[in-house]
C-alpha cells in the first residue's frame, strides 16, 4: 500500500496518500526488528525517488527511526528527521551527534527528547526544526511517519501528549503544499491510536471532526467517556527542560545551517533566497 501511495503521488492522482497501516520504520535490509518485518518507508521512498529529486522523511514516533535512517544514510537525496526518547530505550540509537556520511553527512537528524514531553514543547521544536529543514534541503515529496506511541498513556511511549500536538506535526507539513505521505507506525494504547489517526485524517481533508464519537462498531473498546480528545496526564513531569531543548535545537539548526546548499537545487535560487537581499545580488 505505501509503494501504491508513492506511485500515486508520482502520477499526480493524489496530493496526500494515507497508510495507517504502514510506517514499519525499524526492518532493516535483511533483519526484522521491533514489531517491523518490511520496511514499507523505504520501499516508497526509492519510489518516489523515481520522480523525485529530493525526499524529506520524518519521523515522530517515540522510538528513532533506525531503519530509514540506515536505509539512506549515505545519500542527500532523502533526508530523515527524527523525534524520539533517547536514552536506555529501544532501539538505543539517534544520538544528536549521528549526521549521516558520505555524500549524505548532515543530511540524517536526530532530535533526542525525554520523559514527560508535552504538547507545547514538542510543537515548538518541532516547527523550528522542520521549517529550517524545509528552508535548506527544499524537499519535492515528503514521508511523515505518525507513531501514536508518542501520545500520553501510550503502554511503551513515555511522553505526555495530546491528540493536538501530535496533529500540528501533520498539520505542519501539510500547509506546505507538498506530495505528503502520511504513515501509521506504533501505538499500544490502541484506544488512543484509533482516536489519533482518525483525527489526523480529518486534518489530511480539512475537516474538523466532532469530539462526541459516533455509535460504531468498536464504541466499548474506546473507553468510557466517548470523547475524541483526551487531555495530557497531570501528574506528570516534564524532563525536558527550556534550557534542554534550547540546546537540542541550537544544534540541530547549527547542523543543519552548515549544509551548504539543498543538492542540485541552483545555487543563484539559494543566494537569493536565504542570504544576501535582491540589492546585493545586482551589485555584484
Ligand atoms: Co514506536
Amino acid at each position: 500500500a505505501s509503494i501504491q501511495g508513492a506511485r500515486r503521488l508520482n502520477s499526480g492522482q493524489c496530493d496526500i496518500a494515507i497508510n495507517w497501516a504502514g510506517g514499519l520504520h525499524h526492518a532493516h535490509k535483511a533483519e526484522a526488528a521491533g514489531f517491523c518485518y518490511v520496511n514499507d518507508i523505504v520501499l516508497a521512498i526509492l519510489e518516489l525517488l523515481k520522480y523525485h529529486q529530493r525526499v524529506l522523511y520524518i519521523d515522530i514516533d517515540v522510538h528513532h527511526g533506525d531503519g530509514v535512517e540506515e536505509a539512506f544514510y549515505t545519500t542527500n537525496r532523502v533526508m530523515t528527521v527524527s523525534f524520539h526518547r533517547y536514552g536506555d530505550f529501544f532501539p538505543g540509537t539517534g544520538d544528536i551527534k549521528d549526521m549521516g556520511e558520505g555524500e549524505g553527512k548532515g543530511y540524517a537528524v536526530n532530535v533526542p527528547l525525554l520523559n514527560g514531553l508535552d504538547d507545547d514543547s514538542f510543537v515548538e521544536i518541532y516547527k523550528n526544526i522542520m521549517e529550517a529543514v524545509r528552508q535548506r534541503f527544499r524537499p519535492e515529496a515528503v514521508v511523515l511517519q505518525c507513531g501514536a506511541d508518542s501520545l500520553a498513556y501510550d503502554k511503551l511511549g513515555t511522553y505526555n501528549t495530546t491528540l493536538r500536538g501530535h496533529g500540528a506535526c501533520v498539520k505542519i507539513v501539510k500547509e506546505w503544499g507538498l506530495p505528503l505521505m502520511i504513515l501509521g507506525g506504533g501505538g499500544y494504547t490502541i484506544k488512543n491510536v484509533a482516536r489519533c489517526w482518525t483525527y489526523e485524517t480529518g486534518i489530511c481533508l480539512d475537516t474538523e471532526l466532532d469530539n462526541e464519537l459516533p455509535l460504531n462498531d468498536y464504541y466499548e473498546l474506546l473507553g468510557k467517556d466517548h470523547k475524541l480528545h483526551f487531555e495530557a496526564k497531570p501528574d506528570i513531569k516534564n524532563e525536558n527542560t527550556r534550557e534542554y531543548l534550547e540546546f537540542i535545537q541550537a544544534k540541530c539548526l547549527a547542523n543543519l545551517n552548515s549544509l551548504e546548499h539543498a543538492p542540485s537545487v541552483g545555487i543563484t535560487d539559494f543566494i537569493v533566497n536565504d542570504f544576501y537581499s535582491h540589492e546585493d545580488i545586482e551589485k555584484h
